[in-house]
């Protein structure tokens, strides 16, 4: 039995995510959990919200909620939404927690112990009306290379020049539109991540089996002047994890709090701490420590392109830094975008489907089968109605649904809501044995190298080759000359049922589920071997035919749909 440690790019609080988010992590990292648990294998499943930084504070400013009050609120409404998607989190954690606290300052401490951090001044833009330091995103004004007047102070989207902030020509925040800002001068730590460079290349050069995507970003931020920059890991902000040498204040620091991309990829260790605290898991160190019997854990990581470079060099510089024996990631498996319906989602303007709106209109099967079967992992991806109203209604209604109600439906008619007796199987059936089982191979072989697009198609192949085999063998003709005959085909495609809702249950979780229960068994052993495999349920056996596993999308829906989330304004 293997151990499989996985984990999510964490959530930010601020917001419901969109299809596209949901896709680049969470849903693939859930199929490949399930998967990992549905062949017997130990596995543990993190996610959790990432907490701090400006956005949440703004977010919670403008919801007139105290920050910590608004997180707790975001965190159980993502919570639930998880759970109306079936994602099988072991832990959803929170970014906040008091043990992310303790071992974020427990790492600061060690990376200064080995001499890995040094204190920067510099010099940032205060707000006196906001009353706070703003960040470079959240500072406007005019471009002194072109003379664009609302260049942002990260870079100016005209003359697409790199700037500081405090270049502008008459700056001013975004957050209140205020003018009056002032340079100041504050100190802060920096990660010396660019003494670890060799480190870093030799482990990145070691992972020959990653996807291109990871690879090819990794390598980009080794080899560029910039990519490995020492980078400040604290800011000016009031909601954070609070700058401290493992429990001893930091002289200097005391007003200061962690930047969240530091303190967030450490709540991957802090929600197996989490879940092990709040009485879900014995022992968390199994799974993060090599020096506790994690040397045997194989850690896989699910993520969107952009946070390739912080799981890549800087988490890892963390970890590597610390000295410490924790487990560094196997696996890395990233995604490109998924856009909506010819441009991009967008929160501000309502453009494209959120999570919690996918829900209220659809079971979350559909949405899994649908954002699964076209993740973006090759290439960027696009969501329009079309494909997911004719995807949809061919895959799941068409295809798996059509062959669970026609066979069930029709045993009912001739031999009632029981597994047929008798009947021999003869070179059809054999054919379609040997085809599925090489296809399931193929199968397992995709799912295992999280191949998530392939995997869906030969899934989809599994059920064509039962609805194929099913329209040649006729069950419903043969059944007037050969009634013996017919109860053996009858008696194959029920167990193939069985089977199809075993395998299929990483990417439907809910409709397998309902399958498996009409027909009566809980037994989920994965196919190893076709032929006894269709014998799971036995002649005799009792089922109920099920209500229709999945309805069509009609396209009164699909226009009704594509106005309705085509965004507020344009
Ligand atoms: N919140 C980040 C995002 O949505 C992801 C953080 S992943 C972690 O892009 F590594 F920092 F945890
Ligand atoms: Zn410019």
């Amino acid at each position: 039995m293997a151990r499989h440690l996985i984990t999510s790019a964490i959530p930010y609080i601020n917001g419901i995510k969109h299809l596209g988010n949901l896709v680049g992590s969470q849903l693939p990292a859930d199929l490949f959990a399930r998967y990992q648990r549905a062949r017997g294998n130990e596995v543990l499943f993190l996610c959790a919200t990432d907490e701090h930084g400006t956005p949440a504070e703004l977010a919670a400013s403008k919801a007139g909620q105290p920050v910590a009050e608004y997180c707790a609120q975001m965190h159980e409404v993502q919570s639930k939404i998880a759970e109306g998607f079936c994602l099988s989190f072991d832990h959803f954690g929170r970014s906040s927690s008091p043990q992310n606290h303790a071992l974020t300052q427990h790492f600061a401490g060690r990376l200064a112990d080995a001499g890995l951090i040094r204190e920067v001044s510099e010099k940032q833009m205060y707000s006196l009306a906001d009353g706070r330091y703003l960040p470079d995103r959240y500072i406007e004004g005019t471009c002194p290379n072109c003379g664009f007047e609302d260049a942002r102070g990260d870079q100016c989207d005209n003359c697409t020049k790199q700037l500081d902030p405090t270049d502008l020509i008459n700056p001013r925040s975004t957050i209140s539109g205020a003018t009056d800002l002032e340079k100041r001068e504050t100190r802060h730590l920096y990660l010396a991540q660019s003494q670890m460079r060799d480190q870093l290349q030799t482990w990145v050069d070691s992972k020959t089996d990653w996807p291109v995507l990871t690879t090819s970003i990794a390598k980009k931020w080794l080899n560029d002047g910039d990519g490995l920059q020492d980078r400040g890991i604290t800011r000016d902000l009031a909601w954070g994890i609070p700058v401290k040498k493992g429990q001893d204040p930091w002289t200097g620091m005391e007003d200061k709090v962690f930047y969240v991309w530091f303190d967030a990829p450490i709540e991957y260790i802090a929600s197996a701490q989490e879940w092990h605290d709040a009485g879900k898991g014995t022992d968390w160190e199994r799974w993060w420590r090599i020096d506790k019997g994690a040397e045997d854990v194989i850690y896989t990581q699910f993520m969107g392109k952009d946070n390739v470079p912080f799981h890549t060099l800087s988490f890892p510089a963390t970890i590597l830094g610390s000295g410490e024996p924790w487990k560094l990631v196997d696996y890395i498996k990233s995604f490109n975008y998924l856009n909506y319906d010819g441009g991009q989602f967008s929160t501000s303007r309502g453009r494209g489907v959120f999570m919690d709106q996918a829900l209220e209109i659809l079971p979350s099967d559909y949405w899994r089968w649908w954002l699964l079967r076209n993740a973006p992992e090759s290439s960027d991806a696009e969501f329009t109605w079309d494909l997911f109203q004719s995807n949809t209604n061919k895959d799941l209604a068409d295809v798996l649904g059509n062959f669970v109600s026609r066979v069930t439906k029709f045993c009912r008619s001739k031999f009632g809501e029981i597994v047929p007796e008798n009947g021999t199987w003869g070179y059809q059936e054999e054919a379609l044995i040997a085809e599925l089982n090489q296809r399931l191979r193929a199968y397992e072989s995709f799912m295992e190298a999280t191949e998530v697009r392939k995997a869906a198609s030969e899934l989809r192949s599994i059920w064509v080759a039962g609805n194929e085999y099913l329209q040649a063998a006729a069950p419903w003709s043969t059944f007037k000359q050969d009634p013996e005959k017919a109860a053996g085909q009858v008696r194959l495609a029920l167990n193939l049922i069985r089977l199809y809702a075993v395998v299929s249950s990483p990417f439907i979780p809910d409709a397998c589920a309902r399958i498996l229960a009409a027909m009566k068994t809980d037994d989920t052993s994965w196919p190893n071997d076709v032929k006894s495999d269709l014998k799971t349920l036995p002649p005799g056996h009792a089922f109920a035919v099920p209500e229709v596993t999945f309805r069509k999308i009609t396209d009164d829906e699909r226009e009704e749909w594509k106005t309705r989330f085509s965004g507020t304004h344009a």
